[in-house]
């Protein structure tokens, strides 16, 4: 067997659906034959061997759990070589000869890192972002979004009433999948990411045109990447005099039980990453694209960007009239 002794950690920021993988990498591996090890607190557990065994027993009663059991941190001494050669060593002591991260794109770098160091290496995409090239999706994307969806419904009842507009800024770093998908789900006006240029003179000129035309509501999505909400309300109101309301859904996003779809996903990759370390692969991305698992070599991944589905944008802005 090429790998005998395994660890998982969870790293950035916490996703739903991280618990499942959790559960998924600690289950398979036992399946499988391998010692099970998990790390607390993402690469800062690894620099402070911060790592226990774990058992069937150790991730029962998390499937339906949001946030991580293992916890997560961001770790500056990490992106340091010391920092890295340090987790690899504490790694070796032990015996442990593959690492699953579960994580987003900096995670990714640290597992790159850690591969080059000789750690074999298999990364899960946790996140809710979906930011991770090489993957259709990231595990907690499905959850975040239905969050959105679900607070943009309630919002839609208070709006209809006043005829008033709303700006909800939702989460996504570098990244408008969040909002373009619950744009979409949630029948949003309007929808602002970071990928795509926009004219706030059009915005403005076509919420008030929409109001004069029998509209009851109007919901402007800003992902978070593109600049704060607030910002984008006042910069309509100076110019259509309409003052929309501003929600900002912040954390909300990341917590509560995941979806099925998340936990199904993250079982999936997290049985698929410890069945590739078993086939002797290493250094690599797990994913899922058209319903297919797929592996891509880490640094691939890390070094390029997930395209922006288009398709979806202009779907979203014809149905939107
Ligand atoms: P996410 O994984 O959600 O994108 P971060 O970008 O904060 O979250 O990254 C999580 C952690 O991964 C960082 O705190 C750091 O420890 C590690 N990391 C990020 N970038 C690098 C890098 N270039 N080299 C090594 N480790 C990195
Ligand atoms: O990467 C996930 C994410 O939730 C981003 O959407 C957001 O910008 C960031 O993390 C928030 O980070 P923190 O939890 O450190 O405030």
């Amino acid at each position: 067997m090429t790998v005998k002794k395994i660890a998982v950690l969870t790293s950035g920021g916490d996703s739903q659906g991280m618990n499942a993988a959790v559960r998924a990498v600690v289950r398979s591996g036992l399946f499988y034959g391998l010692e099970v090890f998990a790390v607390q607190r993402g690469y800062a557990g690894l620099i402070n061997d911060d790592i226990r065994e774990m058992d069937l027993r150790s991730v029962g009663d998390i499937i339906q759990r949001g946030g991580t059991i293992l916890q997560t941190a961001r770790c500056k001494e990490f992106m340091t070589l010391e920092g890295q050669q340090k987790g690899a060593e504490n790694l070796r002591k032990r015996g442990i000869d593959g690492l699953v991260v579960i994580g987003g794109d900096g995670s990714y770098q640290g597992a790159n890192k850690l591969s080059q160091l000789g750690i074999k290496t298999m990364g899960l995409p946790g996140t809710i972002d979906n930011d991770i090239p090489y993957t259709d999706l990231t595990i907690g994307f499905d959850t975040a979004v239905s969050i959105v969806v679900d607070a943009v419904n309630k919002l839609r009842d208070t709006m209809s009433s006043h005829e008033r507009s709303s700006v909800v800024e939702v989460m996504g770093r570098h990244s408008g999948d969040i909002a373009l998908y619950a744009g979409l789900a949630s029948g949003a006006e309007t929808i602002l990411v970071p990928e795509v240029p926009f004219d706030l003179d059009e915005v403005a000129s076509r919420m008030a045109s929409n109001f004069e035309q029998g509209k009851r509501h109007s919901i402007i999505l800003v992902a978070e990447g593109v600049g704060k909400g607030e910002d984008i309300a006042n910069a309509i109101t100076e110019r259509n005099g309409i003052e929309p309301r501003v929600t900002v859904l912040g954390h909300i996003q990341r917590g509560g039980a995941p979806t099925h779809n998340d936990r199904v996903l993250a079982g999936r990759l997290g049985d698929f990453a410890v069945r590739k370390l078993i086939e002797g692969e290493s250094g690599k991305a797990c994913g899922i694209i058209k319903g297919e698992l797929v592996l891509t070599d880490i640094g691939t991944v890390v070094n390029s960007k997930k395209e922006f589905n288009m398709e979806l944008y202009e779907l979203a802005k014809r149905l939107s009239q």
